[in-house]
């Protein structure tokens, strides 16, 4: 069962000069969690280098294996023996998805159509989190669902016996949610069919291509309209996975407020779905370089060189939400160091992330002297170039909210502290060490 981590107050200081240096971010999250989650749906081995080994993504390794998967960690590659589509085993135990609502949403889509019972969990922040946005359309492929009250982890799952294929239009911009149904979709006879009104990140798609299946996407102005071809056999692959451009935003914002500083991040995945914190940093006037833009793995990326810039507030148009969805946090840090006033519109989904992070946000900035609104969705930050810190922040389990803290505490008068950093492991092991070898002052809270 789930066991809370100890807590780990962490206290951040402005460091006496600026970031400086090369580091390379861990391997991308999405990414991480399909090249598992696919390996153990194909026939052969798939090779996995650069997975990102933190908690989330071991919770989906471990979740695999108990699926009857063989999943091997092999010096620096993974290596998954699959089981074929339909060919995963009953469980013999609760499958513990800890803090992961990407593993929970997408192994949902899996299980519907797998002949198996199984029960999943998670932590106390994922068993708050909505799991009726996947289990609704899921139930359609003939899968029964039974959930707490409110449709809340634990669930018990009753997979289909023969899945009906889906045809899906997903009312909230939610890759997980078009992921688990595509995924249900392919152990479904005939073809599966997912409209989304915005484009989210297109990591399934490409990766089921990779992997062997037949996934067309048509485009519908601003939607997009993907088809999944049922019972494909999906076939081992090799899986680079690039530097988390989510995780790379943290030394980036550090880099950019932080008076003094060039620092440079090496392969980081720049998949246009992905980037939406890139283009509003350079509205903001960030000085943010890529340099040897190359294809790794079938994904684009780069190496990002960024220094100290004064950034100037803008308003952020809601449009852009789907490809920074997990941005924002640091995105409201970058703006409460600019000059004048940011507004980032349409902030509806993040109120359903690992914390309510539009409160978190907020609260977050507030303790720390800077003036913050929520108005409906939107956040209005009022930047003031050298916020005056001192703050203990309330991260609510959610390692974006303890990252975006102690990243504000580097350009803040006084140091700021949070309550747990323990979380951000889940995302970002070894953030301390990679921010501190480039010159940030964090450590454990004495
Ligand atoms: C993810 C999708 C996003 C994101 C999460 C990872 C994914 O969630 O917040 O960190 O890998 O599909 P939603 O699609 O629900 O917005």
């Amino acid at each position: 069962m789930t066991h809370a981590p100890a807590t780990r107050p962490l206290r951040s200081a402005r460091p006496a000069t600026g970031l400086t240096g090369t580091a390379r971010v861990p391997g991308d999250k999405s990414i991480s969690h399909r090249s598992l989650m696919f390996g153990a749906l194909a026939v052969g081995e798939t090779h996995i280098t650069g997975l990102l080994e933190g908690e989330d993504v071991l919770r989906t390794a471990a979740a695999m294996r108990a699926l009857g998967a063989h999943v091997e960690h092999d010096g620096s590659q993974w290596i998954v023996a699959g089981r074929g589509i339909g060919g995963l085993a009953e469980p013999d135990d609760v499958l513990d998805m800890g803090n992961s609502g990407t593993a929970a949403r997408l192994l949902c889509g899996i299980l519907a159509s797998h002949n198996i019972f199984s029960v999943m969990t998670g932590d106390a922040s994922l068993r708050r989190r909505p799991m009726r946005r996947v289990t609704d359309p899921l139930s359609a492929c003939g899968a029964v669902f039974h959930a707490r009250e409110g449709g809340r982890l634990p669930l018990a799952i009753e997979g289909a016996e023969d899945a009906l294929p889906l045809e899906y239009d997903v009312p909230v911009p939610s890759a997980q949610v078009k992921s688990a149904v595509l995924l249900a979709g392919l152990n479904a006879s005939g073809i599966s069919t997912v409209r989304e009104r915005e484009a989210t990140r297109d990591h399934t798609e490409n990766m089921l291509r990779h992997f062997g299946a037949t996934v067309s996407v048509k485009a519908d102005g601003n939607a997009r309209v993907i088809a999944l071809q049922g019972q494909p056999e999906l076939r081992g692959a090799d899986v680079i996975v690039p530097g988390d451009p989510s995780s790379a935003a943290f030394p980036l914002v550090g880099a950019l407020i932080t008076p003094g500083s060039r620092i440079e991040l090496t392969g980081v995945g720049l998949n246009p779905l992905r980037t939406g914190l890139f283009a509003t940093l350079r509205e903001m006037g960030a000085n943010i370089a890529v340099h040897h833009p190359r294809t790794e793995g079938g994904e684009p990326v780069g190496d990002l060189l960024v220094s100290h810039t004064e950034l100037r507030g803008i308003e952020v148009p809601p449009g852009r939400a789907p490809s920074m969805i997990d941005e924002y946090p640091i995105l409201a840090v970058a703006a409460a160091c600019a000059r004048g006033t940011t507004r980032m519109r349409g902030l509806k989904e993040l109120r359903v992330k690992e914390s309510d992070r539009l409160s978190a946000t907020a609260a977050m900035l507030s303790k720390n002297g800077v003036r913050v609104t929520i108005e409906g969705d939107d956040l209005i930050v009022h930047g003031m170039e050298r916020p005056p810190g001192g703050g203990v922040v309330t991260t609510h389990m959610d390692h974006r909210i303890a990252m975006s803290a102690l990243i504000l505490g580097l350009a803040a008068d006084r140091p700021v502290s949070v309550d747990d950093g323990a979380f951000i492991d889940t995302s970002f092991p070894g953030f301390l060490d990679l921010m501190n070898n480039l010159g940030a002052a964090i450590a454990p809270q004495p």
